[in-house]
């Protein structure tokens, strides 16, 4: 009895340890963080952004995708938004050129907008108004609303080099797939969630183009790709096509965060590789088929997931700097 008591104690500390040990690394973002320093934070970033996305809806999916591109490289420390003057910095290698500017235009005219707050001036950093920026253009667009956490800061170094290799590519299999999210701590699940953002936005035709003239020797078209839908690409993606025609990645409501992704991808009608494979591979099928089925599983997923991607490599304490123009290290 007595010893059993005391194994009982014991195991009960060393599991209060484990839990502290595990949730130091992300104890360091909180949603409270601009209490006393910002506390008008949210709602100054959030009118930036709702001005900006009445100017233009593209606002919403060029946001999102930055902040993506943003944690993926060097973690999420606004990095990407660093000017070039070199042609050297992260968004100059050849998988940012395609990040329309209007993204980078939020986080800008959304820090303004919090520097015009004199209490706020210089205490937000870049890399956190892209992340709330983020959540407001996923709201905007009809997605789900979640608890921004914040208290990261802004890194000094923005290298071409650095994003060679770490962002995933649209011909990516289910393993490649796993593989690069997994480096950031993110799930299968998580990555299924995260890949549903392409509920927004549009793509350039050269991105896809194989799948619908040239898959390999032995099939022209994709087989996994519905047939009309290849015989649609085509029809707006012309051989020779400009190279600047961009085409909606959700074939049915690009402009609403919805689950729509999912239901095409039981259609056959993802429009790249890497969204396709998440329901032709038995795998990741099932997790396809329940964000198909449910919104709520998705939105939950989503929110999860996001979460998640935004503690990715974070500078916080007196790591990096809260820099004074996003564009530029202090
Ligand atoms: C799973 C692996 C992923 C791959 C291979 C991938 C690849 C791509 C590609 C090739 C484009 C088209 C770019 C262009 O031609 O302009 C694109 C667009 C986009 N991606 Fe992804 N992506 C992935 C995951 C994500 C994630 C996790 C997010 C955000 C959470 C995201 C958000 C977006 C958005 C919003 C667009 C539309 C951008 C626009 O309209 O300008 N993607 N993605
Ligand atoms: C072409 O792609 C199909 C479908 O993925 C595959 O079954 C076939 O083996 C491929 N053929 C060649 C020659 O790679």
């Amino acid at each position: 009895m007595e010893a059993g008591r005391g194994a009982l104690i014991f195991s009960f500390a060393l599991s209060v340890s484990f839990l502290l040990l595990a949730s130091s690394a992300s104890a360091q973002l909180r949603t409270d963080f601009y209490k006393n320093t910002c506390p008008n934070v949210e709602s100054l970033v959030r009118s930036a952004v709702t001005q900006k996305f009445q100017q233009t809806f593209i606002t919403a999916q060029a946001t999102v995708r930055l902040f993506f591109h943003d944690c993926f490289v060097r973690g999420c420390d606004a990095s990407v938004i660093i000017a070039s003057p070199n042609n050297n910095a992260e968004k100059d290698h050849p998988d940012d050129l395609s990040l329309p500017g209007d993204g980078f235009d939020t986080v800008i005219r959304a820090k303004a907008a919090v520097d015009s707050d004199p209490n706020c001036r210089n205490k937000v950093s870049c890399a956190d108004i892209l992340a709330l920026a983020t959540r407001d253009a996923i709201v905007i667009t009809g997605g789900p609303s979640y608890a921004v956490e914040l208290g990261r800061r802004d890194g000094r170094i923005s290298s071409k080099a650095s994003v060679q290799h770490s962002l995933p590519q649209p011909f990516f299999n289910l393993d490649q797939l796993n593989t690069i999210f997994s480096k950031h701590g993110l799930s299968q699940t998580d990555m299924i969630a995260l890949s549903g953002a392409h509920t927004l936005g549009v793509s350039h035709c050269s991105k896809f183009s194989k799948r619908i003239y040239g898959f390999n020797s032995t099939h022209r078209i994709d087989p996994t790709l519905n047939f009309q839908y290849a015989m649609q690409l085509r029809q707006m993606c012309p051989l020779n096509v400009d190279p600047r025609v961009a085409i909606p990645m959700d074939a049915s409501t690009f402009h609403i965060f919805d689950n729509a992704y999912f239901k095409n991808l039981q259609q056959g009608k993802g429009l790249f590789i890497s969204d396709q494979v998440l329901y032709t591979d038995p795998r990741s099928r099932p997790t396809v088929d329940l964000f198909a089925a449910s919104e709520t599983a998705f939105r939950d997923a989503f929110v999860s997931a996001i979460t998640r991607l935004g503690r990715v490599g974070v500078l916080t304490g007196s790591m990096g700097e809260i820099r004074i123009d996003c564009s530029r290290p202090n």
